[in-house]
């Protein structure tokens, strides 16, 4: 493991957080790099045009907590300003070739749209679509879909690799159909490339992949947008690591990736995660101790949880 510790000051007064001083550090195996860091310092560490593939996905002014840090900002114009800022500072990072794919609030996303428009091309607007079990919305339509935007630098040099990703097609071929427009009429496929609606569980708890964070991306999403969008031995860049779901199915894929994390418990799952290091400052760092006894609302005991 390489550990370079660097300091750095950067104050976001202008949007109610204030980071006094922020340790920048930096580990890394043969694919994969973790920069403990604000982003903007994270990112003056990558090479420009040296990256294949971003994929973002920031906090989303919404409310959330993300331990210490509270994910608002006095309004939307605030917000979208500080977003401009580091995609900017991303975008100098990609190849010409490069593919950026960015997530945000379904408020906030047309700011970005109309703004990253100007820069580069947008090849797809995708609804990453999930079913909510929790509390329903009584008096307007629930909120079961995040927007994934991707665009490209050279909308005639990237990379897609659309055979790699294909999804089972659930129309024409289930029902044994001909397809007549072609010159030999033929069966249809039984696959297809996915359209831009992707039905992907959220991670829950029992899922094997579960780590401790309020906003953790299913390894299926981040699998697609990977295999899709790059190569192996390709750069992966996500600036808003959280809890490294980009950087564990990068390595996997075989993949290099930079990840980028200003909170310290999350870059312990990354380092965890990546098999990066197994201890940090003299802590071991263990997987989510998973309770195996479910409790309700108000903590009484019910039946066993199941791994699924
Ligand atoms: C939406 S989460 C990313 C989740 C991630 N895609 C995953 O699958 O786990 C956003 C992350 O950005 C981090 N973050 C927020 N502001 C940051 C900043 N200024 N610099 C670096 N990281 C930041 C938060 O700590 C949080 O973990």
């Amino acid at each position: 493991m390489r550990g370079a510790l660097v300091t750095s000051r950067r104050r976001h007064a202008d949007v109610g957080i204030l980071s006094e001083s922020m340790m920048t550090e930096t580990f890394s195996n043969e694919l994969t790099t973790i920069h403990y860091a604000d982003v903007m310092d994270g990112l003056e560490k990558v090479r420009d045009e040296s990256v294949d593939l971003i994929f973002a996905d920031p906090p989303y002014n919404i409310g959330k907590k993300f331990g210490d840090f509270k994910d608002v900002w006095p309004s939307d114009a605030a917000y979208v300003d500080w977003c401009y800022g580091w995609l900017e500072a991303s975008l100098r990072k990609l190849k010409k070739t490069g593919s950026l794919y960015v997530m945000t609030s379904t408020q906030a996303m047309p700011y970005l749209d109309l703004w990253l428009r100007e820069k580069v091309t947008i090849l797809s607007r995708i609804m990453w679509h999930y079913d909510s079990s929790g509390v329903q919305a009584k008096k307007f339509y629930g909120s079961m879909y995040e927007p994934i935007l991707f665009g490209v630098k050279d909308s005639r040099a990237y990379t897609f690799n659309a055979a790699d990703i294909e999804v089972e097609a659930k129309t024409g071929s289930v029902r044994k159909l001909m397809d007549y427009r072609k010159e030999i009429p033929t069966p249809y496929k039984s696959t297809k490339v996915p359209g831009n609606a992707w039905y992907i569980p959220r991670v829950r708890y029992r899922m094997p992949e579960y780590e401790e964070h309020p906003s953790q991306k299913p390894e299926t999403l981040l699998e697609r947008v990977i295999k899709a969008s790059s190569n192996p031995g390709d750069v992966i860049l996500d600036p808003f690591a959280g809890s490294f779901t980009t950087c564990a199915v990068a390595q996997r894929l075989g993949r290099s990736s930079i990840g980028i994390e200003m909170n310290p418990e999350y870059i312990k799952i990354g380092l965890r995660r990546t098999g990066i290091a197994q201890t940090w400052n003299g802590e071991t760092l263990n997987a989510i101790q998973k309770s195996t006894v479910r409790k309700n609302a108000n903590g009484i005991r019910g039946g066993a949880v199941k791994a699924i």
